[in-house]
């Protein structure tokens, strides 16, 4: 393993696209672990999927499952997605390497504080970060950053508020208030979020499916099924010509980190909000030119390069396919 490659700690509820970041981490970055949350499926079900994941790339790092429900938010899943199994489309293999540990967020303080510097990668519900950071106020500032995905100045879940940061606000809360400049004692960050705005840029159109399914191996095979699936279900839901494929949106919250050149940005504060009738789970992006708004604590991502980005799926891809 090349010794400059980021240290990425995975949080994930796979979850299509959540396959996907584990495949780029896999093939650009040092995943020290794999940890699951609730979101997408339940538990067990993101759980199976990771297993089912690592084993399909080889991957040589942990899995640990983490919390099975949100902070205080009922849990919701979005079996409309991703299937009642969270990773439906694909004739996937049984795991045959067994589950690590079952306390991953006993995983996640563990990892920061006996390794500084690794980056946490959330790509699901904030929940097993927000609990980390509540039980382990040190945490914030021994990793490298906080790249999630989530958030965004629209909605998926409701007008204004994204699955990931929708499904358990107060833990999203915990994390960004972790950067924010006004809380006394936050840590510097960064805070990276590949929010909405960034992600539907990047869309698995059918060139791109076709693509993928031409690279040789099973994995990629298995993509490309798993692309079709994912399409079908994304693009039915939409009007017709809003978007060419699904977005894709997992796999940005990596290539933040290992590709931070395909990005524009803005810093912006950004605050979650928890109590609003109809504005749970809203990332409330600061826009305003006037002097008086609140510091930055979010690095926001606006625009991406997404043909170089999907080509570095693809080699990813290539890089992972164990020629089985
Ligand atoms: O809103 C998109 C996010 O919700 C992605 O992380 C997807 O996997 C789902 O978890
Ligand atoms: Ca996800």
């Amino acid at each position: 393993m090349p010794a400059d490659r980021a240290r990425l700690l995975l949080d994930c509820d796979p979850g299509h696209d959540d396959a996907v970041a584990i495949i780029v981490a896999a093939a650009f970055a040092d995943v020290v672990g794999i940890v699951t949350v609730a979101g997408n499926a339940p538990l067990d079900r993101t759980t199976h999927n990771a297993l089912v994941m690592r084993d399909l790339i080889g991957l040589d790092a942990p899995v640990h499952a983490g919390c099975e429900r949100p902070l205080v938010a009922p849990p919701r899943h979005a079996g409309f997605v991703h299937g009642e199994s969270g990773l439906d489309g694909a004739e996937l293999p049984e795991p045959i390497t067994p589950l690590d540990g079952t306390d991953g967020v006993e995983f996640i303080i563990d990892t920061c504080r006996s390794s500084e510097g690794v980056w946490l990668v959330p790509i699901g519900p904030l929940t097993n970060i927000g609990t980390a950071f509540r039980l382990a106020p040190d945490l914030p500032g021994r990793v490298a950053g906080v790249s999630l995905m989530g958030g965004g100045s629209f909605g998926n879940r409701s007008a204004v508020a994204e699955f990931n940061i929708w499904a358990d606000p107060e833990a999203a809360a915990v994390v960004f208030d972790a950067y924010d400049p006004a809380t006394p004692g936050s840590a510097a960050g960064p805070l990276i979020m590949a929010g909405l705005d960034v992600t539907h840029r990047f869309q698995v159109t059918p060139p791109r499916i076709a693509a993928t399914r031409a690279v040789p191996g099973r994995l990629a095979t298995t993509l490309a099924d798993l692309f079709d699936f994912f399409t079908d279900t994304y693009l039915s839901r939409h009007d017709d010509g809003a978007l060419d494929g699904a977005a894709l949106h997992d796999p940005l919250a990596v290539l933040a980190v290992t590709h931070p050149e395909l990005f524009g940005h803005v810093d912006r504060h950004v605050v979650v909000e928890t109590r609003g009738e109809h504005t749970a789970g809203m990332t409330v992006i600061d826009e305003r030119r006037l002097l008086e708004r609140s510091d930055p604590n979010c690095r926001v991502l606006t625009t991406v390069d997404a043909d170089a980005a999907f080509a570095l799926v693809l080699d990813a891809v290539a890089r992972c396919s164990t020629g089985g």
